[in-house]
């Protein structure tokens, strides 16, 4: 189950797991951009649910009960960025950042658990960013969140462990995506990540073996963080 699985990073990663021979379920808030994702991938199921909605979360884990009874993999990808100076930032963008970057975390987390249990191992990760641990100038509400977010992955990560979920963040740097061209973000494109460098670093902390837990991935353009 990958949250924000129409376009970007989660597209990439949906691809890259059903090349793995996993069954996909992606979700988005539009059905349009969800279909044509579906299309791409093969075997998946598309999902329409906003991440900050908690029925829209919890009619999502329904729907993957129904059909597939347990849960091998959450990945929480669904995300928005806020580039602008403090000053600026909109009380209802610092909301939206904290929901789909943080809360939406805390939703699907909790609602996947019981299927996520009946999974050995099980597996749930966060896509983070670098702004989990370095500030940067005009991203204080997205960099909040993914502070946050990071937070809360540690914390599950040792309660989770010995009911044999494994949880892993990976803090990638710029890649080059929607998120990153909305922008006037102040790097140059052509050292930027793809979203299948981050979809191979997934598959990489999967592939480990149910005995050893890749915590913390930090991936970044071999050429610097920005
Ligand atoms: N691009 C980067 O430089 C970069 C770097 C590090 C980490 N990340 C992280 O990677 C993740 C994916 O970002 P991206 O770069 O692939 O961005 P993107 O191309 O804008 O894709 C974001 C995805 O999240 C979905 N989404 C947004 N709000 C949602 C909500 N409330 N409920 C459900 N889905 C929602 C979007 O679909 P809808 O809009 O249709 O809902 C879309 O599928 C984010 O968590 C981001 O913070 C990105």
């Amino acid at each position: 189950m990958i949250t924000g699985g129409s376009r970007g990073i989660g597209l990439a990663i949906a691809c890259a797991l059903a090349g793995e021979g996993m069954r996909v379920v992606i979700s988005g808030r539009h059905s349009r951009a969800l279909e044509g994702a579906r299309r791409q991938i093969p075997g998946a199921l598309a999902v329409r649910a906003d991440a900050t909605r908690p029925a829209d979360v919890a009619r999502l884990f329904r729907i993957v009960q129904r059909r597939f009874k347990r849960l091998d993999l959450l990945v929480n990808n669904a995300g928005v960025f806020t580039y602008k100076p403090f000053v600026k930032t909109r009380l209802r963008e610092w909301r939206a950042n904290l929901e789909t970057n943080l809360t939406s975390i805390f939703l699907a987390t909790q609602a996947a658990l019981p299927l996520l249990k009946r999974s050995r191992p099980a597996d749930v990760v966060n896509i983070l960013s670098i702004a989990a641990v370095q500030a940067f100038p005009k991203c204080s509400a997205y960099t909040a969140s993914k502070f946050g977010a990071l937070g809360l992955t540690r914390v599950l990560g040792q309660e989770l462990g010995s009911e044999g979920i494994r949880v892993t963040a990976i803090l990638a740097g710029p890649t080059d995506t929607r998120m990153i061209a909305e922008f006037d973000f102040p790097v140059r494109r052509e050292r930027l990540l793809q979203p299948e460098d981050v979809a191979a670093a997934v598959v990489a902390a999967l592939r480990a073996p149910p005995r050893a837990r890749v915590e913390e991935i930090i991936l970044t353009p071999s050429s610097g963080r920005l």
